[in-house]
C-alpha cells in the first residue's frame, strides 16, 4: 500500500515505519513524506532512506482548506493510498479529512478519549493517573477521536516528570504505529 507521513517535527515514528518497511512481509511502503515545517528533523531521516520529500509551509495559504488542497494534491500526485500522520501539527478541516476517510490515520501520546489535544503529559501526571500509553486512530473531521486502531499501556511511576512520561509512551509508540499499519492494511481495523 502507497503510504505518506506527514511531519512537522523530529520525526521519530516516521524512522519506525521506516524501519519496518524494511521488512519484506510489511504490507505498507512509505512514497512520501509531508512536512509543513522546513526544518522538520524528520526530512532529513527520510532523505536518508531515499524517500521523496515535500515541503508545504502552511503559512501563505489563507485558510486551512487552501493549505489542505494542497496537501490532498502532493498525496494524490503520488498515488498515495495511506497517510500516516506522525507528529503533524496542523488541524486539518472537514473536507480533508472526508477525503481521507478511513485512509488516514494519527498517533497521539495518550489513551484516548482521554487527555485529547497538546500538553498531554503535563495534564496526564496533574491528573494524577496512574498508567498512560499511546493510541493510534483514524483521523476524523474531530481533533484526537476518531476510532481507535490500537493503544499500548506504560506505567505513570512516581517522580515522573513530562520528559521521562514522553519518552516511556515514545518508546510504546514505535512499536504500535508499526502494528497498527499492518492491522489496517491487512484488513484487521476498520473504521466503524
Ligand atoms: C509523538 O509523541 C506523537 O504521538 C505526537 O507527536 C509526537 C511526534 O514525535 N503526535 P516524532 O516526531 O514522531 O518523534
Amino acid at each position: 500500500m502507497r503510504t505518506a507521513v506527514l511531519i512537522s517535527g523530529r520525526g521519530s515514528n516516521l524512522k519506525s515505519l521506516i524501519a519496518a518497511s524494511a521488512d519484506p512481509t510489511f504490507p505498507a511502503e512509505i512514497v512520501l513524506v509531508v512536512s509543513n515545517v522546513e526544518t522538520a528533523g524528520g526530512l532529513q531521516i527520510a532523505r536518508d532512506a531515499g524517500i521523496a520529500t515535500k515541503i508545504i509551509p502552511h503559512k501563505p495559504f489563507p485558510s486551512r482548506e487552501a493549505f489542505d488542497a494542497e496537501i490532498d494534491r502532493a498525496l494524490r500526485d503520488a498515488s498515495v493510498q495511506l497517510v500516516c500522520e506522525a507528529g503533524f501539527m496542523r488541524i486539518h478541516s472537514a473536507w480533508f479529512a472526508k477525503q481521507w476517510e478511513g485512509r488516514i490515520l494519527n498517533i497521539h501520546p495518550s489513551l484516548l478519549p482521554k487527555f485529547p489535544g497538546v500538553r498531554v503529559h503535563e495534564q496526564v501526571l496533574a491528573a494524577g493517573e496512574t498508567e498512560s500509553g499511546a493510541t493510534v486512530h483514524f483521523l476524523t473531521a474531530e481533533l484526537d477521536s476518531g476510532p481507535i486502531v490500537a493503544q499500548r499501556k506504560v506505567p505513570v511511576l512516581p517522580g515522573d516528570t513530562p520528559e521521562t512520561l514522553a519518552a516511556r509512551v515514545l518508546a510504546v509508540e514505535h512499536e504500535l504505529y508499526p502494528e497498527a499499519v499492518r492491522m489496517v492494511v491487512e484488513g484487521i481495523a476498520a473504521p466503524s
